[in-house]
């Protein structure tokens, strides 16, 4: 089975560098939406410090419904254009939230939650859905975040199309 190792790197840049590897590594020959998203949400949460929620939503052709994520159980159904995670769908823009509590429409799932980052899933011209990483520590998440968030995002995207 797939041993996740602690990120040996000290800088942000280089921890997400592994951590793509990690991730890769992970997905490796396997294209089921389900058991990629699973995995790939356990990874992330248990590698950055600091996180409080770390999953997904998926488009169901009308609004974003919960997928697989570590954390507290979330709300169900977000519609395009509401909270941090419904912006970035309707925006396909990620979404770097230093306070949640400044954002116009968050909607708090954890009271714990402080800051946000919320990645959209493209496939060409398609929403599949969205990543949502919570954090407790209010401006958790910077350009570096932004990056390395959207680097893996692209290893999920690509192992959808495994066989
Ligand atoms: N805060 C999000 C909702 C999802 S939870 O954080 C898991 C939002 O405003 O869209």
């Amino acid at each position: 089975m797939f041993a996740a190792t602690a990120l040996q790197a000290t800088d942000k840049t280089a921890q997400y560098a592994e951590l793509v590897e990690q991730a890769r590594g992970l997905l490796h020959g396997e294209g089921d939406r389900i058991a990629n998203a699973a995995n790939f949400a356990a990874l992330v949460y248990h590698a950055l410090p600091d996180l409080n929620w770390a999953g997904f939503y998926f488009f169901d052709g009308r609004e974003l419904v919960v997928g697989p994520f570590q954390g507290k159980p979330a709300c169900v159904r977000i519609a395009l254009g509401k909270g941090v995670c419904g912006t970035a769908a309707a925006t396909r823009q990620t979404q770097v939230v230093r306070d949640v509590e400044a954002f116009p429409g968050h909607i708090p799932c954890d009271a714990a939650s402080r800051s946000e980052i919320v990645v959209p899933l493209v496939d060409g011209e398609r929403l599949i859905g969205v990543w949502d990483v919570d954090s407790p520590r209010l401006a958790r998440f910077d350009a570096d975040d932004r990056e390395g968030m959207e680097a893996l995002v692209r290893v999920f995207m690509q192992s959808l199309h495994a066989s």
